[in-house]
């Protein structure tokens, strides 16, 4: 009901923002049927109730309208769209509305994802890795709208005095959202998107957050931008709010296809299954059972692995690590480490190390032996060089 009585809160927001920001004439000429829109073309176009009952509507769907109704260049043919939703013979706000709260009420109670998409996007190219994100994923999803929408004019960043760029520039703005979420209580995964602005996340998201309690969830950022990378508004999102597991986020570019988004998101650590396939390392007659670390280079290694054990030969080094080449390079994020014993690390890109006590360097987490101690371990690995099998228990 809450989500209901917010869905048509934003409605009204979007009823009064349509006669505020300068689009009143082409919202209200629709109403009327201004000559602007031509009579025919929009009788092509509308359906009658019962096909629109029956129709399934997509955020696709609502993006179309919405840039219908804005005269923009729509993605896709809109002949035929069962879009006049309310059966009056012509497509105007009111069917968006309805549109909407239809989309949010099938999301609502189709839905038993525990996954999460929430994004803001003033252009839409945010809008569309979101959207994949959302097909690939099956997640239910989340639009952030501002109470006061940006115009064009507020996001002109070449305008120092722009709406956009005064928000950037004070780190204290809350703008406010026009249909806040009720709870996010029930998923577990949130995939957080927007658009860079001033190499940050637009202080909205900071408003989000600072909205709700992240503290058991794992939050996954993503961003689109003309260049800049994520990394910034991944330091700001995790110092803003106590976040359960703050994944590392993705940046795409707007071109960015469907494919690249799967790609990512299969190297996520996202369903029960992948997280719990472990490392077997087999070491003098002896199993370990390792977790692997939340990073790339531990995701294709638990790919390589899938199609064949390899054997490794781990020569002693420094009284603290046994280390040894793998037979393939990895994908390096190194950061400055100060390792515990039991943790297998990424040294140089095709190097794994085993350590058996710390050591302070730069090193790439692959994972940690969960089922041993480092005496037991010291014991295991002796003062020479071993040999050790590495294969993945499922
Ligand atoms: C106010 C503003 C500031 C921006 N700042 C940056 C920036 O610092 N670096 C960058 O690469 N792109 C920047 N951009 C470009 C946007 O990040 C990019 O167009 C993004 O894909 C827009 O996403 P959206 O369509 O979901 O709103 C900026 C855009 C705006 C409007």
């Amino acid at each position: 009901m809450m989500k209901l009585l917010s869905t048509v809160a934003a409605c009204i927001t979007l009823l009064l923002t349509a006669s505020s920001c300068g689009n009143q004439n082409t919202i209200s000429g629709l109403t009327e049927k201004d000559s602007s829109i031509p009579v025919t073309n929009l009788s092509a176009n509308v359906q009658s109730s019962e096909e629109s009952a029956e129709y399934e509507y997509t955020i696709q769907d609502v993006r179309n309208l919405r840039d219908f109704l804005l005269t923009r260049p729509t993605e896709e043919d809109l002949t035929g769209k069962p879009y006049d939703l309310n059966d009056d013979n012509r497509w105007d706000v009111f069917d968006l509305c309805l549109m909407k709260r239809e989309l949010l009420y099938n999301m609502n109670t189709e839905s038993d994802s525990n996954m999460l998409v929430i994004y803001f996007s003033r252009t839409g190219n945010t809008e569309k890795i979101a959207q994949y994100l959302i097909e690939l994923t099956s997640a239910d999803s989340y639009v952030i709208e501002a109470a006061v929408p940006y115009t064009d004019a507020d996001i002109k960043y070449q305008d120092d005095t722009c709406r956009a760029n005064k928000e950037q520039n004070d780190k204290t703005v809350r703008p406010e959202i026009a249909n806040p979420i009720d709870s996010i209580d029930s998923y577990d995964t949130i995939f957080l998107g927007y658009p860079i602005w001033w190499g940050q996340e637009p202080r909205i998201i900071d408003t989000f957050l600072e909205s709700y309690d992240f503290s058991d969830k794992t939050v996954i950022p993503f961003c689109t931008s003309g260049s800049s990378g994520i990394a910034a508004s991944e330091k700001n999102i995790a110092e803003l709010v106590p976040i359960g597991n703050q994944l590392e986020g993705r940046r795409f570019p707007a071109s960015a296809t469907k494919d690249d988004v799967k790609e990512w998101v299969e190297m996520l650590p996202l369903n029960n299954e992948q997280s719990e396939v472990k490392l077997l390392i087999s070491v003098n007659g002896q199993e370990l059972t390792a977790s692997f670390a939340d990073s790339t280079a531990a995701k294709e290694l638990a790919e390589k692995l899938k199609t064949e054990p390899i054997t490794v030969t781990l020569n002693e080094y420094g009284g603290f690590e046994k280390v040894g080449k793998l037979p393939w390079s990895l994908t390096r994020t190194d950061a400055s480490t100060e390792t515990e014993p039991c943790d297998i690390m990424l040294y140089q890109g095709n190097q794994m190390t085993i350590f058996y006590d710390s050591n302070s360097w730069s090193y790439t987490k692959l994972g940690h032996i969960d089922n041993t101690t480092q005496e037991e371990l010291k014991a295991l690995f002796g003062e020479g060089d071993i040999t050790v099998t590495l294969s993945l228990k499922e």
